[in-house]
């Protein structure tokens, strides 16, 4: 594992760490981010487009998808598990509202099974990490999001080895107490996800991949130290710049 990629063993040991939170991964969260995430989680509905086509990309079990209201949401995740406690429970606050339901789609990053410019938004919350081929993400992400379109990512970049290392104690002793308690067990899917979050890079190293993968006007912000940084970049559009696929 390394900030680019995730070999394959290590990413279905990581696959099955996260299948096993699903039943308290809300609570976890909420207690891991000192219940901050509720806003980050707002702020990038915020900054998706209020029309048109938009996808999620690793969406879990639909705590960021539940509440994006009004548009024509798709949700992607590779798990089948994680797509069925999302699915019922987003399309149940989607009636609720009288909206339209969402599409959830199992799929990776990786292999997105989407057209071309076929997307007004995209973002991803909490899943880059877990990526196991980040480029390779990030490049089927541009290719099909419409000329102009914006992908929004979140999750916890560190800003330097001294930091990676405080992130490293805070997972593995804040977080990992609570899990203990929580999951009744010290064997904990959280032990294992400290792995990824260990391994990942820093804001720079991704606002540096996204600008060589062809997005323009990157741009990365720490909005919590160590716990979420937020990157913005732009799918350029037909005429400037504009790459093979669009
Ligand atoms: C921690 S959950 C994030 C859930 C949700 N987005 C949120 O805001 O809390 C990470 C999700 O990323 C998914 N994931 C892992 N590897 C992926 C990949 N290569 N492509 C797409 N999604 C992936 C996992 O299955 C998991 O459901």
């Amino acid at each position: 594992m390394d900030t680019e990629t995730i070999d394959s063993e290590e990413w279905d040991e990581l696959m099955l760490n996260l299948e096993a939170t699903i039943p308290v991964y809300d609570r976890i969260n909420r207690f891991a981010t000192l219940g901050q995430v509720k806003k980050w989680r707002e702020s990038v509905r915020q900054k998706m487009p209020t029309e048109g086509r938009i996808l999620e990309v690793g969406c879990g079990p639909g705590s960021f998808a539940e509440d994006v209201v009004g548009t024509d949401l798709v949700c992607l995740d590779p798990s089948t598990l994680m797509l069925a406690a999302a699915e019922p429970r987003v399309n149940a606050c989607r009636t609720e509202r009288g909206e339209s339901l969402v599409e959830f789609v199992e799929g990776k990053a990786e292999e997105l099974p989407f057209e071309d410019n076929s997307f007004d938004g995209v973002c991803s919350l909490f899943s880059f990490r877990d990526w196991y081929d980040k480029r390779a993400g990030l490049s089927q992400v541009l290719r099909i999001l419409k000329p102009g379109a914006k992908v929004v990512i979140v999750d916890p970049a560190k800003m330097n080895k001294l930091h990676g290392f405080f992130g490293w104690m805070w997972m593995r002793i804040w977080v990992g107490a609570y899990a203990r308690i929580v999951c009744k067990t010290s064997d904990h899917p959280w032990k294992w996800l400290t792995k990824t979050y260990v391994h990942f890079g820093t804001t720079k190293d991704y606002i540096r991949m996204l600008e060589e993968v062809g997005f323009v006007q990157v741009k990365g912000k720490v909005i919590f130290p160590g716990m979420a940084t937020i990157w913005e970049a732009h799918k350029p559009e037909l005429g400037k710049g504009c790459c093979s696929n669009c």
